[in-house]
């Protein structure tokens, strides 16, 4: 009952029901109302609810050990998620560090930069460049790379505030640029940024290679990826994906890096790493960076949880069923039918000003004119009203402000990677029952074409 008192907090209260049970692409309330998981959760649960395989491998770990310490012993789930990790990751990434979640990754991430360039008598080197907007976590150090103003803004006084570049939205560029020139534009932004803080400065930037919660599925074009790669080099900066998002497959490649031949420095996992069914997230670096880390008396980082047999037993579990299943080709197969409904909706409803995405992490933005692509009234509050409209008639979508958290309204469309054609036309008809009963709330006519 959503009635029953509360002593828990999120960041606000909670007013929703009581979650009973989920099932493959479906969430089920008490009350026995049935939502289609069309965010996976925070873009988490990639393999579906409930996999009876995944839980069977998990109970069997159960009935073994839930937990060991890592300083007390070597356990063959962590051993094993590592070695297949580094067999799933493009050649270059072969040593993998555990944590539980996104921010614990990024924030690994980065000292694990820094401990290298201490290694190789670079010192100086301590600031993380970093894209506006992002989002890379929430805890501090994390924070302090996000590009989200609301969720910084507080905390600002308490952070170093590492220099940012603007993340390449060319969908909003009123240039004569072909995407081509564009996407090399946005990287020459970061070539400068390094200059003026001074090479010897910068140690690393950090990047979702598909934007995730505060762009809403960013794709930069490809001549962005591989002269950013250059970039890096030039000047010896590493270069960090944060893969929270897009890793494990959800973009149609396990790593988003692949669509574009890149080998980050260092790539951040979480989320669909371990899919929802255990807290879980990696670090995944070359040796070239970790070896003379630990030559030099060891990596001076590490959580309580860090490589908890139960946790990788479930994450291994999730990386048979990507590629048993071949759900990372039905995440690029469906993301395409995905992708060809959501731009269809653009015919109908003029408030939609971009689809975008990759796979299956797809998103559409709403504005109020498309040819300048000013956004909606940030009073209308579009970006919550959307949401409650479409989970009242059971889908979930996940959505946050576009551009840096002031104004504008994306909207992340990116169900479990098992999604099968059928189950997308169930999800279309919601979605488009929930945009029209928006678009009648805002006053504003649908074209009756589509
Ligand atoms: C790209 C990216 N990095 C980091 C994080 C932080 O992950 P967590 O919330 O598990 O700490 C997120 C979470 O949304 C994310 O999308």
């Amino acid at each position: 009952m959503t009635d029953t008192p509360s002593y828990l907090f999120y960041q606000s209260r909670n007013p929703r029901p009581f979650l009973d049970h989920g099932e493959g692409i479906y969430l089920f309330d008490e009350a026995g109302k049935r939502y289609i998981d069309g965010s996976s959760g925070a873009m988490v649960s990639n393999i579906g609810h409930a996999n009876p395989r995944v839980l069977a491998k998990m109970k069997a770990q159960m009935d073994k050990a839930t937990f060991g310490y890592r300083l007390h012993f070597r356990t063959h789930p962590s051993e094993d998620l590592a070695a297949k990790t580094v067999a799933m990751t493009p050649e270059g990434l072969d040593r993998v560090f555990f944590v539980s979640g996104g921010s614990e990754a990024v924030e690994s991430a980065v000292k694990l930069a820094r401990q290298y360039a201490l290694t190789q008598g670079q010192g100086t080197r301590y600031k993380v460049i970093s894209r506006f907007p992002s989002y890379h976590g929430c805890t501090f150090g994390a924070l302090d790379l996000t590009g989200y103003d609301p969720l910084r803004e507080p905390f600002a006084p308490m952070m170093e505030g590492m220099p940012k570049v603007a993340a390449p939205a060319t969908y909003l560029d009123r240039d004569n640029l072909t995407e081509e020139a564009r996407g090399l534009k946005y990287a020459e932004l970061l070539r400068d940024r390094i200059v003026e803080q001074g090479p010897e400065t910068v140690l690393a930037f950090v990047m979702e290679p598909v934007g995730g919660a505060s762009t809403g599925a960013l794709v930069a074009p490809d001549s962005y990826y591989a002269r950013v790669r250059e970039i890096c080099d030039e000047f010896g900066v590493l270069l960090i994906y944060d893969e929270v998002m897009t890793g494990a497959g959800r973009t149609g490649k396990f790593l988003a890096a692949e669509h574009w031949g890149i080998t980050p420095d260092i790539v951040a996992l979480s989320k669909g790493f371990g899919a929802g069914y255990a807290p879980l997230g990696a670090i995944v670096a070359g040796a070239r960076l970790v070896e003379p880390v630990l030559d030099a008396g060891g990596f001076l980082h590490g959580f309580t949880y860090a490589g908890n047999p139960l946790a990788c037993a479930a994450g291994l579990a999730v990386l048979e069923e990507l590629e048993e299943q071949d759900l990372i080709g039905n995440a690029a197969r469906m993301g395409k039918v995905l992708m060809g409904e959501l731009r269809a909706l653009m015919d109908r409803y003029p408030f939609i000003g971009d689809v975008r995405g990759k796979g299956l992490l797809t998103a559409f933005e709403f504005v109020a004119d498309r040819r300048t692509m000013e956004p909606l009234d940030p009073l209308l509050n579009a970006h919550e009203r959307l949401v409650e409209l479409a989970y009242q008639r059971g889908l979930i979508i996940y959505s946050r402000r576009t551009r840096g958290g002031k104004a504008g309204d994306h909207f992340l469309v990116a169900p479990p990677l098992i999604i099968t054609r059928d189950q997308i036309a169930e999800m279309m008809l919601i979605l488009r029952d929930a945009l029209d009963a928006f678009a009648a709330e805002i006053g504003w006519p649908v074209e009756s074409a589509a």
